[in-house]
């Protein structure tokens, strides 16, 4: 059995870095308490980025979160991507390095999405031997997010949560608990959303997603274009009931408001762990702005890896 959060700190509330926001953190140098890099945004830049980022390393804890490591699969792992991923690492001194249960690519071609994988014993066997790998290249326990998924495989033969659970015991990787994912994809695939929470590995999570979706009515997309709703900090509660607290992150992505607004959302946090009221029932039935539906269905939706495009510079 692993020390909770696999020994890393509890490091409080922070929020995604964007590059919108530079010129606001390095002037004003809120009082956040960490944040999260997208580490492809970083590993090629020797440019106004990295320059950035490493002055911002110098105030602040950083934590790295990758969209490419493509852990699901069946191509061979990138051995530069690892390399390059490595190095950015050790540069900012990163807490932690984190990717998706996914897989992004085949035959040498990246999509540029986070795709699901068939949640089978063969893909946990894959995947957890990839996983190990990683790890010895990398030289620490990589850090696995929950994906939100749209489609789900006929030959699946466990729910995610129980993927998840074996594979932390498998590798004894980390697990980065995207609460906003965990609702997004119980919407669309009709899955309990609490039954996930109470049932994931509450000491393998070293850190917690919080982030907007845009219901479509039919289904929900993980668009994280705004605020955190209802439901989801009711999930948050309840699983804060669980790891007695763990660090939490909120990411936005689209429509990117001032800074403060952002980390306004996320110490939103406290009011569902400082006083540690009774857990309210989680409304999962429906939200409540029934109107932002019909908003929503006319909207222009960004892209869920708007992140990746939008800040490589
Ligand atoms: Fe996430």
């Amino acid at each position: 059995m692993s020390s909770p959060r696999l020994g890393h700190p509890h490091l409080g509330l922070g929020v995604g870095l964007r590059s919108r926001h530079y010129a606001h953190i390095l002037r004003e140098e809120p009082a956040v308490d960490w944040f999260e890099i997208i580490s492809e945004n970083y590993m090629d830049s020797q440019g106004r980025p990295r320059y950035v980022l490493d002055q911002i390393a110098e105030r602040y804890p950083i934590v790295m979160h990758g969209v490419s490591l493509s852990i699901g699969s069946a191509d061979s792992l990138n051995w530069d991507y690892l390399d390059r991923l490595k190095k950015l690492a050790v540069g900012v001194n990163a807490r932690w390095v984190s990717d998706h249960l996914c897989w992004t690519g085949i035959a040498g071609k990246n999509t540029h999405d986070l795709l699901p994988v068939p949640l089978t014993e063969e893909t946990l066997s894959h995947v957890a031997d990839r996983v190990r790998i990683v790890q010895d290249i990398l030289e620490r326990p990589l850090v696995l997010e929950n994906p939100s998924s749209y489609v789900t495989f006929a030959c699946s033969t466990m729910p995610e949560w129980e993927f998840l659970s074996r594979l932390c015991e498998q590798t004894d990787c980390g697990l980065l608990l995207d609460v906003n994912n965990v609702y997004v994809s119980a919407y669309n695939h009709d899955f309990d959303p609490e039954e996930y929470i109470d049932s994931v590995p509450h000491d393998r999570i070293v850190q917690v997603h919080l982030a907007g979706h845009t219901n479509m009515g039919t289904h929900c997309i993980d668009t994280h274009d705004g605020r955190v709703i209802d439901p989801v900090w009711a999930l948050y509660q309840r699983l804060h009931q669980h790891t007695s607290g763990v660090s939490t992150l909120l990411e936005w992505d689209a429509n990117i408001p001032e800074f403060p607004i952002v980390h306004a959302e996320v110490l939103k946090a406290k009011q569902y762990t400082e006083a540690l009221p009774t857990a309210s029932k989680t409304s999962f039935a429906g939200e409540s702005d029934a109107s932002g539906r019909e908003e929503a269905a006319q909207t222009v939706l960004p892209h869920p890896a708007v992140m990746v495009a939008a800040e490589v510079e």
